[in-house]
């Protein structure tokens, strides 16, 4: 066991864990931060997508010793004072989900696409960066919409 300590959502937090503990499992089940989902055990779906150091980041695929000093955000992070991030915001305005289980990591992987991409990203670099965010629910149509939509708001 080991202590790993790391900014989470702005607040410092630590904890005991072992060498083999995915940062998922340390942010699920440590901190109680279960809006990071976990949908498969081949690190293909991307409900578990996180930031670490600004850059999004399949936290299935991470060990919990790896984030240890760095600073991580999760879909809690994203609300400011009641008030949605715009993409969350463009998510729900778009109709950008249906049962919700892929959105956490759909809206974390489209901050960072905006981010690396600026505001007026096109369709296709949205599609082909989303490969791994798996929906099995909307047919990601709305979902592309969405991610366009909040482009523009984070853009100002
Ligand atoms: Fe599926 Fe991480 S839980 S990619
Ligand atoms: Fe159900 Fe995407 S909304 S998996």
């Amino acid at each position: 066991m080991q202590t790993v300590s790391m900014n989470v959502n702005g607040e410092p937090k630590s904890g005991e864990v072992e060498d083999r503990t995915l940062l998922v499992e340390f942010l699920r089940e440590h901190l109680r931060l279960t809006g990071t989902h976990v949908g498969c055990d081949t690190s293909q779906c991307g409900a578990c997508v996180v930031h670490v150091n600004g850059v999004s980041v399949k936290s299935c695929t991470m060990l919990a010793v790896q984030a240890d000093g760095g600073d991580v955000t999760t879909i809690e992070g994203l609300a400011n004072n009641g008030e949605l991030h715009p993409m969350q915001q463009a998510f729900k305005d778009n109709h950008g989900l249906q049962c919700g289980f892929c959105t956490p990591g759909m809206v974390m992987s489209a901050i960072d696409i905006v981010n690396r991409n600026g505001s007026d990203v096109d369709e296709a670099t949205v599609r082909k960066e989303l490969e791994g965010n798996i929906c099995r629910c909307t047919g990601y149509h709305n979902i592309v919409k969405a991610v366009h939509a909040g482009a523009k708001n984070m853009g100002g």
